[in-house]
């Protein structure tokens, strides 16, 4: 070992190690100079060190004033323990430092973009740190998340195997899978005018492995879809896949419960119940407004059609003769609220069109948001005047309404009534704080144990802050099933494949599967697993025959010649001996993103793109010279 090699980390000394000679490696946190002493803070990525230089040592005081943030250091001393009142008990090391002897710089760097310190500092500005993400890395928190990947990876992997799962990789450059979203393409250079398409998933290899007999599979898989991105998606992610023969339902879900208690106690220390919930589609949507609803508040949808359509209010008989649906939330105590003045959000002038509740369900296309609000026992609100006392006492029934509360309702279609809704009860559940975001809870824990550490440091003492423990109710799993098989494509005319065209439709539902009229009864039998809100998994049983499978390509709109184009090797493979078999895939970021307590998936990622889908740091995508562009026979127009 070379004299500057560390003999341990900056995470590993204890009292135990007072009055040894060692060597530490790592980059400078901070300095500080405090009369005849100077502090460094050298940080790596298992922890970080106090290490002091005393001025009598002169030229190894002088050569310590030069050091910089961010330098690279190896430093020889001696361990010895820290003054009483010192010590610090939110870090391992914090009962010693080390007596600087010897410090050699191993390199050292201009001031950087940005400053690398969590403590006190407002985080760059996110392009910046994306930009020069291998510095972003560097901080502590986003250390964690890899950690805690890596330790993600790692318990599935001992999962699955434990489970008889085996992890087959499959190709990158292959044909265009539907998934839903637009395929990246690559050119091939041997066969110009022809292309790859990278995989929005390994759905149909995954099939094909059934059918070649490997029981079990699962794979840690990258998938690529350009799509529009948001604060979950990534045009890059990644899934846990898996895929299971001589299966129903149950048996793939009971194997995702299984994993994610291994998971969640594993990573988190929870101890999550099991079954999950479940809600068919249909509860999920007239209930929630929304396929992957937050359970962790109430804020029930609940249909008022008939009492609507029975009022004076034009708007509301207009929708409802127009085939349409009238629902409402009762947002309990919301009107009270607002006589408090504490919540200007729900006084009558914020209620107006154009007022921050009228907007959200706006963006979802809803004509208006029309309200009532309880008060003594009457109701008030603009539409009061065209509801008689008979369906008066009709609503109070069916919302439950009391003094206090607020009563709002969309007139339109089924699915804008949904998506309004469903938008609206995540958005008032969120003003109302009715659920509480694990890490919110964190976050003020630590700040209340930083302050009885801070109290007594004052005095003297020590105090061992004690770690936040998220509890199972901070995380609301639950299975949406029986999907629609189809939906209705307006633009296009045409049906489209809820899940994907190789998911089964549910055995009770084939005879609307032969009629084309009848395809919107159809439900299949695929499942999504969703947690808080987020959908973190999804998959089916498969179509494992052949006739079955052509059924599917046809009501997509498929020509039989078009079908064998493009998926023949399938059917092919459907002929030979398919076994029944389902599967499913988690998206990992997501479950990444859940247990690091965050709602950006950018930042559960090393390199991510940003949300216009470049890599700031490298700059890709980017313009590529002449010569390749030749070889692989494009032009630019
Ligand atoms: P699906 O398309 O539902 O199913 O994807 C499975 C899960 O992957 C996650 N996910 C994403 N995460 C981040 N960024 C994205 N752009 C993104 N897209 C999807 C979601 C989703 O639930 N082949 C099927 C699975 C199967 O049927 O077995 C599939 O890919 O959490
Ligand atoms: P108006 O009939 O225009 O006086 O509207 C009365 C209230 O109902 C206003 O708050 C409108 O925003 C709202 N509103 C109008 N159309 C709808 C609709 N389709 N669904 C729900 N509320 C609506």
């Amino acid at each position: 070992m070379a004299e500057w090699q560390r003999t341990h980390t900056c995470e590993q000394l204890r009292e135990e190690h007072v009055g040894q000679t060692v060597t530490l490696n790592g980059w400078v946190l901070t300095s500080r100079k405090y009369g005849n002493q100077i502090f460094v803070d050298l940080r790596d990525r298992y922890g970080l060190t106090q290490v002091v230089f005393e001025a009598d040592a002169a030229d190894l005081f002088a050569q310590v004033g030069e050091v910089k943030s961010e330098w690279v250091l190896s430093i020889t001393g001696t361990v010895r323990k820290r003054l009483e009142g010192a010590t610090r008990a939110d870090i391992p090391t914090g009962a010693v430092e080390l007596e600087a002897k010897t410090l050699r710089v191993l390199n050292q760097c201009p001031p950087l973009p940005f400053e690398i310190s969590e403590f006190g500092t407002e985080l760059a500005n996110e392009d910046l740190r994306l930009q020069y993400r291998y510095l972003d890395l560097r901080r502590r928190s986003l250390q964690k998340v890899l950690i805690l990947r890596h330790r993600l990876c790692k318990v599935i992997r001992d999962f699955m195997d434990a489970n008889n799962f085996l992890e087959v990789e499959t190709p990158l450059l292959g044909k265009s899978t539907p998934e839903g979203a637009r395929d990246y393409l690559v050119p091939s250079r041997v066969f110009n005018g022809e292309f790859f398409a990278l995989p929005q998933s390994p759905q149909l290899y995954k099939q094909l492995l059934m059918i070649s007999g490997y029981d079990r599979y699962f794979q840690i898989a990258r998938c690529l879809r350009d799509e529009d991105l948001r604060a979950d998606r990534q045009p890059e992610f990644t899934q846990l896949d898996v895929e299971m023969s001589f299966v129903e339902r149950e048996d793939v879900t009971g194997v995702m419960e299984t994993l994610a208690v291994e998971v969640f106690d594993t990573c988190l220390g929870v101890k999550l119940k099991t079954p999950f919930p479940r809600l068919s589609y249909a509860e999920a949507m007239s209930k929630y407004g929304s396929d992957k609803p937050d359970l962790r508040f109430g804020l029930e949808i609940v249909d008022v059609t008939d009492i609507a359509g029975a009022s004076e209010a034009q708007f509301l008989k207009d929708a409802v003769a127009a085939g349409g649906v009238v629902r409402a939330i009762n947002a309990k105590g919301a009107a009270a609220a607002q006589d408090a003045k504490k919540s200007p959000l729900f006084s009558n002038t914020a209620l107006k069109p154009g007022g921050e509740l009228a907007k959200v369900a706006e963006t979802y296309k809803a004509k208006g948001l029309a309200w009532l609000k309880v008060e003594t026992g009457k109701f008030t609100g603009s539409i009061e005047k065209f509801f008689s006392d008979e369906l008066k006492a009709k609503l109070v029934e069916r919302l439950g309404a009391a003094d206090g509360d607020l009563l709002l309702f969309v007139a339109d279609s089924e699915a804008v009534v949904c998506d309004a809704l469903g938008a609206l009860r995540v958005h008032l559940a969120t003003r109302l704080k009715l659920y509480r975001n694990w890490w919110e809870e964190k976050a003020e824990h630590d700040d209340a144990e930083k302050k009885k550490a801070d109290a007594a440091k004052k005095k003297k003492e020590t105090y061992a802050p004690v770690p936040f423990q998220p509890r199972p109710e901070h995380f609301n799993f639950l299975w949406v099933l029986d999907f629609p098989m189809f939906g209705w494509d307006d633009e296009e005319k045409k049906w489209a494949a809820m899940h994907h065209p190789f998911t089964a439709p549910m055995d009770e539902d084939l005879p609307h599967f032969g009629k084309n009229e009848e395809l919107g009864k159809v439900r299949a039998k695929a499942y999504d697993l969703v947690l808080n809100g987020y959908e973190v998994g999804g998959g089916s049983i498969r179509i494992h025959r052949q006739d079955v499978q052509s059924r599917v390509f046809e009501i997509l709109g498929m020509t039989i010649e078009e079908a064998k184009g493009r998926f023949g090797f399938l059917l092919d493979a459907l002929a030979s001996g398919a076994p029944p078999h389902g599967g499913i895939a988690l998206g990992l970021d997501r479950w990444a993103m859940m247990i690091a307590g965050t709602t950006n998936i950018r930042d559960v990622i090393a390199f991510p793109k940003n949300q216009r889908a470049r890599d700031l740091m490298t700059g890709a995508p980017a313009v590529v010279d002449e010569r390749q562009l030749k070889e692989l026979g494009i032009k630019l127009k």
